[in-house]
């Protein structure tokens, strides 16, 4: 193996935190030692043992020492001690004789603090070649955008038929095909909120969870760094979150099975509100003339809650609202074969992204755009 591909390897043991760890990043390591991985690990849930402390475990559980091996990590490892001490410290503590990072912290306020214990240390930093940090980039960007700007990552997400209808008004109809659906599992376990518009609760009543499995491994080649594997057993429900300016939600709706939703109304609303599911369940906003809320306004609501990345289910007219109000930093698309040619069929929403990836789940085309002009 090349350090391309150590380097790669991170990131595909990386992504398996993603959805548990939030809102600290997805990191992944491996030891090295003759050319051989001695150990490896990825920081699994927030608050447990980071990357570098995983993978030395697991090195020293195999009955290899890392002293004078090659450590692979596909961030820069921290300096402070906050819920774990310093993985910069361990590694000089473990007389590691290389260090190779694939990215910078984004986090401005530590970037450079982890590469300053190593090089006290003496210990030889290498960083990824500029080109291999391009192809990768998309990696951290939810990190670097919530960790940057307090707001969440914005990921879009619909089905469309063959000629670019989403459903028929009033209307439950079901477009893409097993392989997406669990496509879609995999993106909800990736986000911390999915957000759908009331017309969707009260016409398809969704579940929002994430059920299933999602298959996503090493043999999908890129596309497996950009999903994570999981099975029943590990995943987790994101917060359910619901566009609701006049209250129009039957309060039965499967999105309200548990405690893990959040209805966004207006402060008329409120009280009724509050007596059907409790003042933290509830978010109030002002609307603007068009009784629609200020998205901005309001993903800087759900940032300050600690949500760093948002999935916007739909349906058409709640995702179009996102693109106009020039939010959406990734948008994915299940491209159906069918054909609705109903009179009341709904228009896909119209975007300028950039085509970025296609994946092809079973009948099914998913395409990822992003770049969207602004
Ligand atoms: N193909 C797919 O992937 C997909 C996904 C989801 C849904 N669907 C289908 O799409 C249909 C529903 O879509 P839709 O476009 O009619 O409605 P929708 O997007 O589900 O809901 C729109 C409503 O949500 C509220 N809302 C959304 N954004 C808001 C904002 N920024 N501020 C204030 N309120 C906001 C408004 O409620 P008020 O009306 O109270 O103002 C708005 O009319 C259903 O038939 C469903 O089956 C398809």
């Amino acid at each position: 193996m090349t350090p391309s591909d150590f380097f790669r390897h991170t990131l595909s043991l990386a992504i398996n935190g993603r959805g548990f760890v939030s809102p600290n990043p997805e990191v992944g390591c491996v030891i090295v030692k003759n050319g051989k991985i001695i150990g490896e690990g990825w920081h699994t849930h927030y608050g447990g043992a980071h990357a570098e402390v995983n993978a030395i475990k697991n090195a020293e559980e195999n009955g290899e020492s890392v002293a004078g091996s090659t450590v692979f990590v596909s961030l820069e490892p921290c300096a402070h001690t906050g819920k774990t001490p310093p993985c910069a410290e361990l590694l000089v503590q473990k007389q590691v004789k290389e260090v190779f990072i694939f990215f910078s912290d984004p986090n401005p306020l530590v970037a450079g603090k982890g590469i300053k214990i190593l090089q006290n240390a003496e210990i030889a930093l290498t960083q990824a070649p500029p080109d291999l940090q391009k192809k990768y980039a998309f990696f951290y960007e939810p990190f670097q955008k919530y960790i940057t700007t307090k707001t969440p990552f914005v990921t879009g997400k619909i089905a469309k038929s063959a000629n670019g209808k989403t459903g028929i008004a009033g209307k439950s109809i079901i477009l893409s095909g097993a392989e997406a659906k669990n496509f879609t599992y995999g993106l909800r376990q990736q986000h911390d909120a999915i957000l759908v518009g009331v017309n969707t609760v009260l016409i398809d009543n969704p579940h929002l969870g994430v059920r299933g499995t999602s298959k996503y491994t090493e043999e999908y080649g890129d596309n497996a760094v950009f999903m994570n594997s999981f099975d029943k057993k590990q995943y987790r429900d994101p917060i359910r979150i619901i566009l609701d300016p006049h209250l129009k939600s039957p309060f039965t709706a499967h999105i309200f099975r548990d405690e893990n939703f959040l209805v966004v109304t207006q402060e008329v609303h409120k009280k009724t509100a509050e007596t059907q599911w409790g003042s933290n369940k509830i978010l109030t906003l002002p609307v603007l003339k068009d009784e629609r809320f200020d998205i901005p306004s309001l993903l800087k609501k759900l940032g300050e809650m600690g949500i760093a990345s948002v999935l916007v289910e739909g349906g058409s007219t709640t995702l179009q609202l996102f693109l106009d109000a020039k939010v959406l930093d990734q948008l994915i698309e299940y491209e159906t074969p069918e054909i609705i040619t109903h009179i009341n069929a709904i228009s896909a929403p119209k975007h300028c992204g950039t085509l970025w990836k296609e994946i092809s789940a079973g009948k099914d085309v998913i395409k990822i755009w992003n770049g969207f002009c602004l």
